[in-house]
């Protein structure tokens, strides 16, 4: 046994406080978890033309992601080649070169170093140009509209990666012929938390939803979300499920085809919008995704550190900052064919519930910032916290992939992102990382 498996029990819930703070931990999770995973780079909506380009990052390593000539997109470190500066500051833009501050080197969208101040004068002319152009990543993939990318040549192929987390992920990005588009701008925050804790929080946890948002719900709360509105238990074990067991990735879903719009103050514009498209839906999506899924409350997460949630419609991506801090960007995220009304009140809820003064999020802020700081200490880093829920109570449904459990309140879920956590800290290479989508796979992959 590693010290790795010290720190988390898959058959007990058990996770070790230390996870959150120590910062040999977090300097590993960049290599083994950021370097390796296939992350979140953009939308394709925010680089349509040749030449536009975002600034992001993956892990900690800061990225610029350029539609290409050719419409290809191609990801690059955002750092000047000669003496390291940051090549380009805009968040984001349309460019046809980047040149650096520091000493004028210009890179063209394709990444080759095409201008050198003095390239005759003072390099007599010798620099080799070919040498010197921008790192590029190793892979990068577009999903139905979300591009990710990764620094790892071996990963398996994006499709594979995501696994059957793509027939839950189709209620979103397919279940419209236009697809989806980010609307507005990205929202950032910077919290000083660790990063993995809005992952589970958002991943599984269903149990703190009637209390620590108690209040928010009471006022933005206008229909049942999976039996769960305030003063109710949220165990409402027909009509929600959790499911986990994708490769890491992780489901918590109502299924009853409206109450994703359940936090908006007057949904009735949102409730039109899927009457009217139901059809439509079920025949691409079939009769269980398109009536008991498109327009539930639905959170998804993408290992490591992407979350969505329709309905509620927000996208957001979480960028590790050390051990004890990270920065989230969250946008609304719309069906391209809704009205422009229905758009505006998709913004303005996501601002109202999940933006930086947002009902729910400080909520979740102040708790998860506690979390933190309670994992620090002497003798509070040697202790243990726990996600033992349901344990045993996992099963199988033939009309949905993974390993599913009853209910929104349930820790299923964090289980088993702590599990892939470990498979991913533990292993030398991909080789070593088990990819599982049912629960039978799961069992036979299970670490012993
Ligand atoms: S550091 Fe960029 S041109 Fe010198
Ligand atoms: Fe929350």
């Amino acid at each position: 046994m590693s010290e790795l498996d010290d720190l988390i029990d898959f058959k007990t819930g058990r996770q070790k406080r230390v996870i959150y703070s120590d910062p040999d931990i977090y300097e590993q999770e960049l290599e083994k978890i950021f370097a390796r995973s296939w992350l979140f780079v953009a939308h394709e909506c925010q680089i349509k033309e040749p030449g536009d380009f975002i600034r992001t990052f993956m892990g900690e390593d800061e990225v610029l992601v350029v539609r290409q000539k050719d419409d290809s997109v191609k990801a690059f470190l955002n750092t000047c080649t000669h003496r390291g500066n940051r090549l380009c500051k805009a968040d984001h833009g349309n460019s046809k070169t980047f040149v650096c501050n520091y000493h004028g080197w210009g890179f063209g969208t394709d990444g080759a170093l095409n201008g050198v101040p003095l390239e005759k004068e003072a390099y007599y002319n010798k620099l080799d140009k070919g040498k010197f152009g921008l790192i590029e990543v190793a892979q990068i993939k577009n999903y139905k509209g979300l591009i990710f990318a990764t620094f790892d040549e071996e990963a398996p192929s994006l499709e594979e990666y995501l696994g059957e987390m793509k027939w839950y992920l189709d209620v979103w990005l397919d279940a419209m012929p236009e697809g989806t588009e980010l609307i507005g701008t990205a929202m950032k925050v910077e919290l000083p938390v660790n990063w993995k804790l809005p992952v589970e929080n958002v991943s599984g946890d269903g149990y703190h939803l009637g209390w620590a948002h108690a209040g928010a719900m009471s006022v933005t709360t206008s229909m049942s979300v999976g039996g769960l509105e305030v003063g109710n238990t949220g165990t409402d074990n027909d009509g929600a499920v959790s499911v986990a067991g994708l490769n890491g990735h992780t489901v918590l879903a109502a299924l009853d085809g409206q109450s994703g719009y359940g936090f908006y103050p007057d949904p009735k514009i949102a409730v039109d919008y899927l009457q009217a498209n139901r059809k439509t839906v079920v025949d691409r999506l079939g009769e269980f995704r398109g009536t008991k899924m498109w327009g539930s409350q639905i959170n998804m997460t993408v290992f490591p550190n992407l979350q969505m949630l329709p309905g509620l419609n927000w996208f957001r991506i979480y960028h590790p900052k050390g051990p004890g801090k990270f920065e989230m960007w969250t946008w609304a995220m719309v069906d391209k064919e809704m009205s422009d009304d229905l758009k505006q009140m998709i913004l303005d809820n996501v601002s109202r519930t999940f933006g930086p003064a947002g009902l729910f999020d400080n909520d979740d802020g102040d708790n998860l910032q506690a979390i933190t700081e309670q994992s620090h200490g002497w003798r509070t880093r040697q202790m243990d916290v726990y996600t033992n829920m349901a344990i045993g109570a996992e099963h199988s449904r033939e009309e949905m992939p993974g390993v599913i459990s009853d209910g929104l309140v349930c820790e299923q879920n964090q289980r088993y992102v702590y599990r892939r956590w470990l498979e991913m800290m533990k292993a030398d290479s991909w080789d070593d990382i088990p990819q599982y989508n049912s629960l039978e796979e799961a069992r036979a992959t299970e670490a012993k």
